[in-house]
């Protein structure tokens, strides 16, 4: 018989807790995610790191760069803009995919904080996952503009306002991954679906009206893996971010294939 069990090491267990100093009147918890490449045979571990309250600045990013600078420098993460622009810093926080720079303390309650990595991508460190497999997806729907006509060197692509107007709600899209990886479709399928944030993405190219590649984009989609994956469970709008409804640009894509048979 078939035996579905984790391996031994794969099993999350209790770790430190760095405790506030004995004179902190109010402290809030932390639990960050931790495991150690250098140490493959170990288990990975919940660190819990005690912050006094009125140490705890505003955002999320804020106590990790403070456990960082102050408590412990081996706790890894990515983070680059601070500002939700590059994307870097998505992490699960109290089990929602977001961004640690933009979600702000007060919204997640008075509670502990538990912060995990990305769900279903490899760890490479603590909060750092493996992006790769994701980007190559991004790259393979060839996200640039492409015409038929040699570009003008000197000529700008015009387009109406109207037209640019329908790329509003697509191009705001910081590839943070926190939409494909609460995606169950993409969880069972990610080798061959695109997940809905390279999705959004294609609809960013097929919406274009200087892009010329249309008929040859949404051809390219039509596979019943890379798209037809998609079951509308809508996990992917309701934690992105930015406000950006992938779920509905996977739709638009689909409506697209389509109109063009
Ligand atoms: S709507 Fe599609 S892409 Fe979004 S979470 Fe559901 S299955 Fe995934
Ligand atoms: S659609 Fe939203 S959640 Fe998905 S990658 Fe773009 S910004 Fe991130
Ligand atoms: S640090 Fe750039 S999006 Fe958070």
């Amino acid at each position: 018989m078939v035996e579905f069990a984790l391996p031994k090491n794969s099993k999350v267990v209790g770790g430190k807790t760095y405790r506030a100093s004995p004179e902190s009147v109010e402290v809030r918890k932390f639990k960050i995610y931790r495991w150690d490449p250098d140490q493959p045979d170990e288990n990975p571990r919940m660190d819990t790191y005690e912050i006094p309250k009125e140490e705890c600045g505003s955002m999320v990013l804020d106590i990790l760069g403070k456990i960082k600078d102050e408590i412990d420098p081996t706790v890894t993460y990515r983070r680059s803009c601070r500002e939700g622009v590059c994307g870097s810093c998505s992490m699960n926080i109290n089990g929602t995919n977001t961004l640690a720079c933009t979600k702000r303390l007060s919204d997640l309650g008075e509670g502990d904080v538990t912060i995990y990595p990305l769900p279903h991508m490899e760890v490479i460190k603590d909060l750092v996952v493996d992006q790769q497999h994701a980007f190559e997806q991004y790259a393979s729907i060839q996200p640039y503009l492409q015409t038929k006509e040699p570009p003008a060197p000197d000529q700008e692509h015009i387009q109406t306002k109207e037209e640019r107007d329908r790329l509003n709600g697509l191009w705001e899209c910081i590839l943070c991954f926190c939409c494909t990886t609460s995606c169950p479709s993409y969880w069972w399928n990610g080798e061959k679906y695109l997940g809905p944030a390279t999705l959004l993405q294609a609809y960013r190219w097929v919406a274009d009206s200087r892009d010329d590649y249309t008929a040859e984009r949404l051809k390219d989609l039509e596979d019943p893996f890379k798209l037809y994956r998609c079951h509308t469970i809508m996990n992917c709008t309701n934690t992105c971010p930015k406000d950006l409804n992938p779920g509905k640009a996977i739709g638009e894509l689909k409506k697209e294939i389509i109109q063009q048979s």
